[in-house]
């Protein structure tokens, strides 16, 4: 029976990009849904770029262009990525959609009416620096409840425990690393605790989640009330004002979900379908949503409340998925080891990385560990030396010829292969994809054992076998292609390529259970190379020297990091610097006003003959003010990466002649020293000659 289906990945945050981390989900959901549809089920995938809240409001103010504008470009980004790695959405929307804008009016409503809204006063931490109330996870300091250090502002990575930022103990912004000052405000709650009976029953009943993710509910948060779920923040945010509390937002994470049903309703208007089969309450559509396991709360708590209390169709599943490492450490920048998804693109191709994701992945919340070596390995053992050697040993002695006009006897191959069929759709149907891909390699290791044994290279030689040969080829080319069948949902292309090379679509699973016969052989082409560790490594070569430029062009001040970026691996600072280079004797406030440091910037940059260590600068104070500088970093900057570039200097040193010429000033810069040197950059809106205070 065809099953209506609804599927969604996680929205991306607009204020990122898509790095390797992301495209475990995406990858894991579009083998989902290139499954279904296969299954001739009637399956939707919708996304959205995630565009609300303070980070992209940072990140537009520090660009100097409004959040639109932001947004924008990344949405372009964002598509580019998913193109290049063969994510298919049907429809890809925005949670700054006037659809979304109008359902969040709807549910508010229907939330307002059932009385679940309380008005509460909030201290909330304000960064005097930035000029913002600060979002949970903009804010780190010691759990009130275990004590441990450095952990975000909504819940504890150490014991669980859930509270609200102004709980905090040493709390800092991660913003400007200014101690946040408490304001208070008044602020909307959903009280969540109304619908404890009914989150209780959805959660553990009716297999809606994976046993462990009902277990954590259960034992984390469904003992106790509930608590109160603050879905308001005051002016300044970017989002969506709530139209009955004017000069408040709603919380990102109020709006980020119902852009699951905004982006439904945009494919709906665009396809004239209608948005209630999906979403209302009397729908018999599937809703599965695939997440990873840091957002398990919003998803399987707040959100079916929000659908509940709205009258709306509840998720039929919640799939939720564990985090990415590289070679078993967290992403990491200086390693190169965050990568983007970009960068992926430009060395490896994306079925490798949809492949050896889909071997690893498995119903569980398990970490996925990206282990280049095992990569590479695996990807040309099973696919380039296994599935596709296959075509590569047949194809060429048919091209330009027809299979076999019945299909020969293969001792029951082909029998067995299409009869595996199930299982393997069982276990794609459950997530189990490594057990689907050990299932399709071991046909494959079968086909392979078959063409050892049958030769066709030696049949060719011997023109009276030619029969032979062409039943031979015929077999092992079926074989490959029903491999190919179970593989399409995970390598598209592979299976685009077969069609091609056998004259035939493959389209439906179907396609695995009768072989082919009669149909023409195109000439072969390659289908795919041997991946080489010398890829893997300049691409990591690139990924570091990405990520320098990167910070060289947000000067000083790294950009705040979206959640999903692991802020613990991006804002954990070790203390090393300061063990290095300890604090220097008190000085007053007069002492520090001696020293007039001024924005800069650099007119020219020459190497200096005889010099290691320098660079000749030529500052600009602004009004035709310059000072010539001689500054030791030669090692970490070239002379053209800095021209145009904004510094500060100390501009009323006293000059010092020295043996290349008169140095005027110092610019500032923090590090090592070496090619450990970096230079201070103010924020963009400043201009040379601006005083630094
Ligand atoms: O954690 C994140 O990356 C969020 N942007 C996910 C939002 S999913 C949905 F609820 F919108
Ligand atoms: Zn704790």
């Amino acid at each position: 029976m065809s099953r209506q289906i609804l599927v969604t990945a996680a929205l991306p945050y607009a204020n990122g990009h898509i790095h390797v981390g992301h495209l475990v989900e995406y990858i894991q959901t579009d083998i989902w849904v290139r499954f279904q549809k296969m299954r001739g089920h009637r399956c939707l995938f919708v996304c959205a770029d995630d565009t609300h809240g303070t980070a992209i409001m940072i990140r537009a103010r520090r660009e100097g262009r409004s959040e639109e504008a932001v947004i924008a470009d990344m949405r372009e980004a964002h598509l580019r990525d998913f193109a290049g790695f063969q994510i298919e959405f049907d429809n890809y929307g925005s949670t700054n959609s006037p659809e979304n804008r109008e359902l969040c009016h709807q549910i508010w409503s229907a939330i307002r009416r059932r009385g679940l809204v309380r008005q509460k006063d909030v201290q909330q931490l304000f960064d005097p620096v930035v000029g913002t109330f600060l979002a949970d996870r903009f804010v780190r300091g010691t759990c009130p409840r275990c004590g441990a250090a450095d952990q975000p502002g909504d819940n504890c990575s150490s014991c669980s425990a859930t509270y609200t930022p102004a709980d905090l103990r040493d709390a800092r912004s991660v913003l400007s690393n200014a101690i946040p000052e408490i304001r208070t405000a008044e602020h909307l709650f959903i009280e969540l605790e109304q619908l404890h009976e009914f989150l209780q029953q959805w959660s553990q009943e009716g297999d809606h989640l994976q046993p462990e993710v009902a277990r954590y509910l259960k034992g984390n948060f469904l003992g106790d009330p509930l608590r109160d779920w603050d879905v308001s923040r005051p002016a300044p945010y970017f989002g969506f004002e709530i139209p009955d509390h004017p000069g408040n937002y709603w919380y990102v994470w109020f709006d980020a979900p119902i852009g699951y049903m905004a982006s439904t309703k945009e494919w709906c208007q665009r396809t004239g379908d209608d948005f209630n089969s999906w979403w209302s309450s009397e729908s018999s559509a599937e809703i599965h949503h695939f997440i990873g396991k840091d957002i398990t709360y919003f998803h399987t708590l707040f959100w079916p409340g929000m659908l509940k209390t709205a009258d709306c169709n509840l998720p039929s599943r919640v799939h939720v998925h564990g985090f990415l490492t590289v070679g078993g450490e967290k992403m990491s920048k200086s390693r190169g080891t965050f990568l983007m998804a970009s960068t992926w693109l430009r060395h490896l191709p994306p079925g490798a990385m949809r492949y050896y994701y889909a071997s690893k992945l498995g119903p569980g919340l398990d970490d996925l560990d990206l282990n280049l070596e095992e990569f590479v390995a695996r990807v040309n053992t099973d696919l380039v030396n296994k599935v596709v050697n296959l075509a590569s040993r047949s194809a060429g002695f048919l091209a330009g010829q027809t299979l076999s006009d019945t299909y020969p006897d293969d001792g029951g191959l082909f029998g067995d292969g299409a009869a595996r069929g199930e299982l393997i759709a069982g276990f794609y149907e459950d997530c189990n994809y490594n057990a689907a891909i050990r299932e399709i390699m071991a046909l494959a290791d079968r086909a392979n054992k078959y063409v050892d044994e049958r030769q066709p290279w030696v049949i060719r030689k011997d023109p009276t076998r030619s029969g032979e040969l062409r039943d031979v080829c015929s077999v092992t080319l079926n074989l490959f292609r029903q491999i190919v069948v179970y593989l399409k949902p995970v390598l598209p292309e592979l299976a685009q390529q077969t069609a091609d090379l056998l004259n035939q679509p493959i389209e439906h699973w179907s396609d695995s259970q009768t072989p082919l016969t009669g149909t023409m052989v195109s000439p072969f082409q390659h289908l795919m190379k041997r991946l080489e560790m010398k890829q893997v490594e300049a691409m990591l070569e690139d990924s570091k020297q990405e990520t320098a430029a990167e910070q060289t062009a947000a000067g000083s001040t790294p950009a705040p990091a979206g959640p999903t970026l692991h802020p613990a691996d991006t804002w954990q600072d070790s203390g090393d610097a300061l063990k290095n280079e300890p604090l220097a004797a008190e000085c007053t406030i007069d002492d520090f006003t001696k020293v007039d440091l001024r924005v800069a910037r650099v007119l020219e940059a020459n190497h200096v003959e005889g010099a290691n260590k320098l660079l000749q600068l030529t500052l600009s104070l602004g009004g035709g003010e310059t000072r010539n500088v001689f500054a030791g970093i030669k090692a970490a900057y070239k002379p053209e990466d800095l021209v145009g570039r904004l510094v500060i200097c100390v501009a009323n040193l006293k000059p010092r002649q020295m043996k290349f010429g008169l140095s005027q000033g110092m610019i500032c810069a923090s590090g090592a020293g070496g090619a450990e040197v970096f230079l201070l950059s103010p924020d963009q809106g400043a201009v040379p000659g601006h005083r630094v205070h």
